[in-house]
């Protein structure tokens, strides 16, 4: 009863408003953005009528539905909470509401882009989970080594532009001399990481004892230049981000893959395969146990 009387409540406040800015016009039209009543279809997934769609197309804003729904969004004036559908700490600006999957708050991250998008050959979604689940090669790479992070959704720099998503490498991505790593949106393809084999170690720097190994006075990587679409394993295979060994370490392009094991027994094992992800692609050189 009281929802309903409030709900009347709001029609006639906004009939008011309405005829009292419009004078003789009684056919207003009413844009879905407008949203003095909602269309048909606001909870509907799918519709066009959906919600998700009328906070897109105020710039990804919950500053109209705050202002009936209330700023806790458990429903203010219209008694319509929006907690009781998005149950996760955060409520609908939880991290996992607009983009990674909407059923599970630990993954926030695409597939499921900010416009839905979900196959790889999508820029907004790429290569996200090859870097960040089931990796075979590193488990050091985080959201940060790419992507500033908002703390809350309201935070500086997250939705207060437009698309595309910035880049913003830091942490292992600009390890030694990476400083330079960036990326294309318009080809979308990555430069000049260091993950990706754009590192150099020099002798002069090297351990005395290691310093054997350095056939020139600097041990550099392939520097590769990776497309973030292309997820067909062909960019991870070893050899491509450096050389089996590196050149300018003794036996360059000649060592045979089973041979690393002798001196990186911690990293790698007798058939070429990464033993301990946490050593490999962590900005550190790793040698035996
Ligand atoms: C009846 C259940 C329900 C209620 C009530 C509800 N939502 Fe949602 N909302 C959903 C569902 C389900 C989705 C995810 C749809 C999908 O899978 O794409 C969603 C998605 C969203 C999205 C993401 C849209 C996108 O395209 O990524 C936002 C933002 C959102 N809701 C905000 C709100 C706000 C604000 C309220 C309260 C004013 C609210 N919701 C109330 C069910 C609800
Ligand atoms: C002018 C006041 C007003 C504004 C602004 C408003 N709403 Fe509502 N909303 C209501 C009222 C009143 C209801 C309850 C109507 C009903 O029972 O269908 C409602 C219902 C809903 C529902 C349906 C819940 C359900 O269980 O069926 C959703 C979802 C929703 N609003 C989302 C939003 C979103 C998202 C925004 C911001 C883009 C927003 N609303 C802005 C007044 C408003
Ligand atoms: C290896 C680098 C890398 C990592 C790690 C990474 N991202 Fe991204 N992210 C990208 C690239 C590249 C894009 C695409 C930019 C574009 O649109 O061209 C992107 C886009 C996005 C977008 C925008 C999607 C859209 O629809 O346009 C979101 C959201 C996002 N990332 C969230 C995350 C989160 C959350 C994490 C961690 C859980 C993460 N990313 C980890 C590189 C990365
Ligand atoms: C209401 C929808 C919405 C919610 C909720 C949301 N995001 Fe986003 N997020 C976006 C949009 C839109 C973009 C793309 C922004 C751009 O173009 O720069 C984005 C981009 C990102 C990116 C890519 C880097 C950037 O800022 O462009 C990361 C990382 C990210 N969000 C993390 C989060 C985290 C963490 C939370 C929870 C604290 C969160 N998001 C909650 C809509 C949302
Ligand atoms: C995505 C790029 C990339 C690929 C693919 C790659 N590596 Fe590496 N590897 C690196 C980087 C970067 C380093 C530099 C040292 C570090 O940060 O661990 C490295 C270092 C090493 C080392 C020296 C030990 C160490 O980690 O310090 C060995 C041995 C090695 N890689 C073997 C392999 C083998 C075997 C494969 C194939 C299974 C492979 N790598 C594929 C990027 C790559
Ligand atoms: C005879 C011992 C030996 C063998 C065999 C060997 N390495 Fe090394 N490697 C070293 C030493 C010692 C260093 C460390 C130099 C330093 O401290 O700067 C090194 C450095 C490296 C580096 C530079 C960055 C880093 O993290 O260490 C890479 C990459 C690397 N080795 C890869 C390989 C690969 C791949 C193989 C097998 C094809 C291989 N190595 C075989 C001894 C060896």
């Amino acid at each position: 009863m009281k929802r309903f009387l409030t709900y009347i409540f709001i029609i006639i406040i906004t009939t008011i408003v309405i005829s009292s800015c419009s004078d003789l016009q009684t056919n207003i039209p009413q844009k879905s953005t407008d949203l003095k009543i909602h269309e048909e279809g606001i909870a509907a997934v799918g519709s066009p009528n959906f919600h998700g769609n009328l906070i897109k197309e105020n710039n990804w804003s919950f500053d109209l539905c705050i202002q009936c729904h209330s700023s806790d969004f458990k429903g203010g004036i219209t008694g319509t909470s929006c907690l009781t559908c998005h149950t996760n700490t955060g409520g609908p600006q939880a991290c996992n509401t607009c983009h990674g999957d909407f059923n599970n708050p630990n993954l926030i991250s695409p597939p499921r882009g900010i416009n839905g998008d979900t196959l790889t050959t999508s820029k907004s979604v790429g290569a996200h989970i090859n870097h960040l689940f089931g990796k075979s090669l590193t488990e050091n790479i985080k959201c940060e080594n790419c992507h500033n992070v908002p703390q809350t959704y309201n935070a500086e720099g997250h939705i207060d532009s437009d698309l595309p998503a910035e880049l913003n490498f830091k942490g292992l991505a600009v390890s030694t001399v990476a400083t330079n790593a960036s990326y294309d949106h318009t080809t979308g393809s990555c430069s000049n990481t260091y993950c990706h084999g754009n590192f150099e170690f020099t002798k002069a720097n090297a351990n005395p004892d290691n310093q054997y190994i350095y056939a020139e006075d600097k041990i550099v990587g392939a520097n590769k230049t990776v497309d973030w679409t292309l997820v067909d394993g062909t960019q991870v295979e070893c050899g491509s981000c450096h050389g089996l060994p590196p050149k300018g370490h003794l036996g360059f392009g000649v060592l045979p893959i089973s041979s690393c094991v002798v001196c990186h027994s911690s990293v790698v094992n007798k058939a070429g395969e990464i033993i301990d992800k946490t050593k490999h692609i962590n900005g550190v050189v790793d040698l035996g146990i």
